[in-house]
């Protein structure tokens, strides 16, 4: 099943991450995919993400016959207050062309002419957003403008943000990126002015950032129901809120064990209360 964002563009509904996967990541990116991930998500950014690892794995794919065009591909523009020394692009030039340099490069790691998803990997003010803010989404749009990419998102944003993003921009975004916490329920706020605005909500760190809910009493009971890990519980759950969530697994087991969890089918009080399990 795919979500699509308010332009069209279908999402595979699932992602596979591909942070901190360091040596591993080319081979992990290929468990994924032949396990049945359709949909990856990367960065230009050395300190999290390998992604020409990502385009090394692309391309044994397309030798053994899953081609480029069968994969969704999403990466990220990171600011310059989020790299190291190995900044992808020339970290003294005009906003504009940090975006440009630093897509082109992204281009070259993942040998392909054309991106499925562009995502700013966060704003540069803390609160509403600024001059950068406005000049890199500019020139985002631009891109979206070219055709060189299908979607352009935003990630690591509150509510105020994306109200104004969305309130000002040319090009609305078709994605948002965010780190989803039970504690503010699964980030109902964003999630709302999403789906307000048809556009696609994913969610990262569903596992590493709501750790206590694995061993959730309730949680274990609606697993066992199932006849599944309280992992696929959460996984799903997501997915039936609207949530579009990525998994950062290592483990072949738990690829096949997420993907499986496509299948499961949560009754409405089991979502309400997974929903409202930490307010
Ligand atoms: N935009 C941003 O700023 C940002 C920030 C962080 C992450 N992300 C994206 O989100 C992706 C996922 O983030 P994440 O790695 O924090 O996600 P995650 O999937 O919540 O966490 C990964 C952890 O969960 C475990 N896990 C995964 N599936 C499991 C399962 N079925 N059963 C038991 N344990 C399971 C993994 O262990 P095993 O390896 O043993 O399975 C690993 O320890 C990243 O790779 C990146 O693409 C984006």
């Amino acid at each position: 099943m795919a979500l699509t964002a308010y332009n069209g563009v279908p999402i595979p509904s699932f992602m596979y991450g591909t942070a901190w996967k360091k040596e591993a990541t080319s081979s992990l990116v290929q468990s994924a995919v032949e396990s049945g991930f359709e949909a990856i998500d990367t960065a230009n950014q050395l300190i999290h993400y390998e992604e020409a690892r990502v385009g090394d794995a692309l391309q044994a794919l397309g030798e053994k016959g899953i081609p480029r065009e069968k994969l969704f591909l999403q990466t990220k523009f990171t600011p310059v207050n989020g790299q190291d020394h190995r900044t992808p692009y020339n970290a003294s030039a005009d906003l504009a062309t940090q975006v440009r340099q630093s897509f082109d490069s992204s281009l070259s790691h993942l040998h392909t002419e054309c991106l499925d998803s562009y995502v700013l990997h966060g704003p540069y003010s803390r609160r509403g957003l600024g001059r950068e803010d406005r000049e890199v989404w500019a020139a985002m749009e631009g891109l979206y403008e070219s055709g060189r990419t299908k979607m352009i998102g935003i990630s690591n944003v509150v509510p105020d943000q994306l109200v104004q993003l969305c309130e000002q921009a040319a090009v609305m975004p078709m994605v948002v990126q965010n780190r989803c916490y039970a504690a503010l329920g699964w980030d109902q706020e964003v999630r709302e002015i999403c789906r307000a605005h048809g556009i696609v909500y994913q969610g990262f760190s569903l596992l590493t950032a709501n750790r206590e809910f694995l061993v959730d009493p309730e949680i274990r009971t609606i697993a066992a129901r199932l006849g599944t890990g309280p992992a696929q519980v959460l996984s799903r759950f997501a997915m039936m809120i609207g949530i579009l969530p990525l998994t950062g697994t290592t483990s072949l087991q738990h690829m096949k064990e997420d993907l499986a969890a496509e299948q499961l089918e949560l009754s409405k009080q089991e979502i309400r209360r997974i929903e409202t399990i930490a307010l």
